[in-house]
């Protein structure tokens, strides 16, 4: 049985909150669909690595894994036919990859993403890579810890309609998957103690075992913390140290192997969920941000949590452009700009305000001086943060597509 009941259930009370139906008519699908689990023998780190392969570096740690979903090739494969399926959606006419785009790091170009009926996402798509290790998932939802809770929200969501899977279509988009031949062995192989194994409960379980195994280090980056010293030119030799150091303090948010402090593995004990307000906005000098992106406070109501996000990894960052949770800087040179500046100051329109001088921002983003020199040196080096072996690797691209 999937764990679907602890998201935003306890703390939620705005009616305006876009995950709330999606979540209640999840848990509904979910609760009738009960099905067993997988038997699988685990090794002292709780792995099933038999059935696995992770195929990271030994310096990586594993990532964690749900006991109720424990990762199987079978599963993974499954789950890359539905991410890459647009019948998994309500009207036949969207897909997982279709915001989240190998070729750019598994996100879709745009401001911000449009779903399968013309919503409009409020916020940008994330980069899907290592997803595995995010403490919570999304840009700004505490609450949201698992890859079986957020799959959810793109299938079943309303506030926005993304795949818009819904009361009125579910059975028409299980009987699609019934109707694909492919489908009959994949599940079966995937799911082989049950009988009629098509249903969302294994459908969600399959695409979070895909979404988990999406793992990616081979940047040059990489190469070079694994001691290859050429791998990084002098210019992103430079970039780095400035990256790691006190003056501009971008890795006290976005530091660890996976460039984010929001990241947990297999040999963490205590999970910090942390999130960050960077000084975006400030509307009227009041602290404010746009009402359709809240950050946390949307999740708590809590004033202090206003315009707070989680720093994102930033692996794969030269491809996923353009940035922030609203898409709202275009390019790496205006993040740099951004962090130098210690906060926007927007001078006119609906959202005036200057976002430097936000009481609720974070006290590491204060603001720096840096020359046309160091900023090209920054570039260098958050372009090595790129894994060009990810964005073709066939383990994760289109298997309809060889057909
Ligand atoms: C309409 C475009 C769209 C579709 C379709 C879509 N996503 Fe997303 N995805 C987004 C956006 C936008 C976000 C950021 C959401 C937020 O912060 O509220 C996101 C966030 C995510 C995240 C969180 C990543 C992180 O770093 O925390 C995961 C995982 C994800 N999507 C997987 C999927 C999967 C799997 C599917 C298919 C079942 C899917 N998405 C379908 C647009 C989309
Ligand atoms: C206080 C923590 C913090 C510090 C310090 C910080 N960041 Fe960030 N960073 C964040 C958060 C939070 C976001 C997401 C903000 C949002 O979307 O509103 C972010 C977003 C970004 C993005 C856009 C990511 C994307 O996927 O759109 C880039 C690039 C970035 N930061 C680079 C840097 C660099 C370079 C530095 C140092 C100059 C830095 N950050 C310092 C927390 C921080």
């Amino acid at each position: 049985m999937l764990d679907v009941s602890i998201p935003l259930m306890g703390n939620l009370s705005r009616a305006r909150n876009f995950f709330l139906h999606s979540l209640l008519i999840a848990v509904i699908v979910l609760l009738t669909a009960c099905g067993g689990t997988s038997e699988t023998t685990f090794d002292d780190q709780g792995v099933n690595r038999t059935a696995f392969d992770w195929q990271l570096p030994a310096s990586v740690p594993l990532p964690f894994e749900p006991e109720n979903n424990p990762m199987t090739e079978a599963k993974f494969q499954l789950g890359r036919h539905l991410f890459f399926d647009r019948r998994l959606s309500g009207n036949g006419e969207q897909s997982c990859a279709d915001c989240h785009q190998q070729n750019i790091g598994f996100t879709d170009g745009l401001v911000v993403s449009v779903g399968s009926t013309g919503d409009l996402h409020p916020r940008n798509a994330q980069p899907l890579l290592n997803v595995a290790y995010n403490a919570t998932l999304t840009w700004a939802n505490p609450s949201l810890v698992t890859l079986e809770q957020q799959i959810l929200v793109p299938l079943f969501g309303e506030f926005p309609v993304e795949q818009g899977i819904n009361d009125g279509n579910r059975e028409e988009v299980l009987d699609r998957l019934r109707d694909e031949p492919r489908y009959q062995t994949l599940f079966a192989e995937a799911y082989p103690e049950l009988g009629d194994p098509i249903d969302y409960e294994n459908i969600v379980k399959a695409i979070a075992s895909f979404v988990r195994g999406m793992v990616s280090f081979n940047s040059d980056f990489d190469r070079y913390e694994r001691g290859q010293s050429s791998a990084l030119s002098a210019s992103a030799q430079q970039g780095r140290k400035l990256f790691f150091g006190e003056e501009l303090e971008c890795f006290h948010c976005h530091g660890g192997y996976n460039l984010s402090d929001s990241t947990f593995d297999r040999t963490m004990t205590f999970i910090e969920r942390p999130f960050h307000n960077t000084g975006l906005f400030n509307i009227n000098g009041t602290g404010d941000f746009p009402s359709n992106n809240q950050g946390v406070f949307e999740i708590t109501e809590d004033p202090a949590d206003m315009g707070k996000f989680r720093a994102p990894s930033l692996r794969n960052i030269a491809l996923t452009a353009p940035y922030m949770h609203d898409g709202s800087l275009v390019s790496l040179e205006e993040v740099i700009d951004f962090y130098a500046a210690g906060g926007r100051n927007i001078e006119s329109g609906p959202h005036a305000g200057d976002g430097r001088l936000n009481p609720f921002k974070d006290g590491f983003v204060t603001g720096f001086d840096i020359t046309e020199q160091e900023k090209a040196d920054l570039i260098a080096f958050l372009n090595s943060l790129t894994d060009e072996t990810f964005l073709t690797n066939e383990r994760f691209s289109d298997p309809w597509s060889t057909l």
